[in-house]
């Protein structure tokens, strides 16, 4: 496995690899790697003969007052973890060298729409900077296919737009949500609960859950679905409802009406003391 920490020396070792005929992968993640972040490396050896993993806590996605300074960095396990798991590239730049004016003077990618709804909403300037390193990683590494969590359901929603919008020769995949065996959706911030906000964290599952059974048993009036979200989340303690949504899966649009044709995907956020925590599931194929 190569450890590339500049771009130049990234660029070479992919360059050689597409020069040996090799399909190249792409895995972005902001390293405290853990079981979700391997399922999505595992697919990516899967879908590529290459397979590479950028590690980088991209400050232009955080706003100010959040986790930038206290994000977990854990690069010696990461590096053990992308090892055993047969990465043959782990990208770990500098934000000097991904933001070499400086992340106020960036030039940014907007991606609007789905950027200020949801996610988007609480966190005003999360979005572009996401679209901002993902491109710049493309960019990079310029991968023939790159690898999403579902779990972030937003974010893939929004780099799928964006590199159909931008014309970029990559092909996304999204990998489904890994969980924990209780169903708490793996996250480098489950760390920051504490036993209480733990146990109260599972009230997103279950909230999900109820929603999944009720349209499969034939609930087709959103603002129902919306309602039994709303409930299980409500009513647990610990947990502070952000949102509790039924939305088309491509557009994001909230949906009136669950109806065959048009997917429809729930979509939970909730804020268990300083920690926020998301999931959502799929309503209809
Ligand atoms: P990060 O939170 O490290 O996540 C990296 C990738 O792992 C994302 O695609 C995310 O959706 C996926 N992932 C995280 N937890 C998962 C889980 N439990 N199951 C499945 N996939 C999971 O998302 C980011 O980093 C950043 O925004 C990034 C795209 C790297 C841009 O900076």
């Amino acid at each position: 496995m190569q450890v590339a920490t500049t771009i130049p020396s990234a660029r070479q070792a992919v360059e050689q690899a597409r020069a040996e005929g090799r399909r190249i992968g792409l895995v972005p993640t902001m390293g405290a790697l853990h079981a979700g972040h391997l399922a999505l490396v595992e697919e990516c050896r899967r879908l590529a003969d290459y397979a590479a993993v950028s590690i980088f806590v991209n400050p232009a996605q955080f706003g100010p007052g959040e986790d930038y300074d206290r994000y977990p960095r854990v690069l010696e396990d990461d590096l053990r973890m992308c090892e055993a798991a047969g990465v043959d590239l782990v990208f770990k730049p500098s934000a000097d060298e991904m933001y070499p004016r400086g992340v106020p003077d960036a030039t940014f990618v907007e991606v609007p729409g789905l950027s200020h709804v949801f996610e988007g909403v609480i966190r005003p300037t999360h979005f572009r900077g996401v679209a901002t390193v993902v491109l710049g990683l493309f960019e990079i590494v310029r991968p023939d296919v790159a690898v999403f969590g579902q779990k972030d359901y937003q974010q893939q929603a929004l780099l799928r737009r964006m590199v159909e919008d931008l014309h970029v020769p990559v092909e996304i995949v999204v990998h489904p949500i890994v969980r924990e065996p209780d169903g708490l959706a793996m996250s480098s911030r489950n760390i920051y609960l504490d036993p209480d906000q733990r146990r109260g964290s599972l009230a997103l599952r279950r909230a999900l859950e109820a929603a999944v059974a009720a349209v499969a048993a034939g609930e087709s009036d959103a603002d129902r679905v919306r309602q039994i979200l709303r409930s299980p989340i409500e009513s647990e303690g610990a947990a502070v409802l952000d949102y509790a949504e039924v939305v088309d899966a491509l557009s994001l649009e909230k949906l009136g009406r669950i109806e065959p044709g048009r997917t429809a995907v729930a979509l939970v956020a909730a804020r268990f003391g300083k920690t926020r925590l998301i999931d959502n599931a799929r309503l209809t194929e």
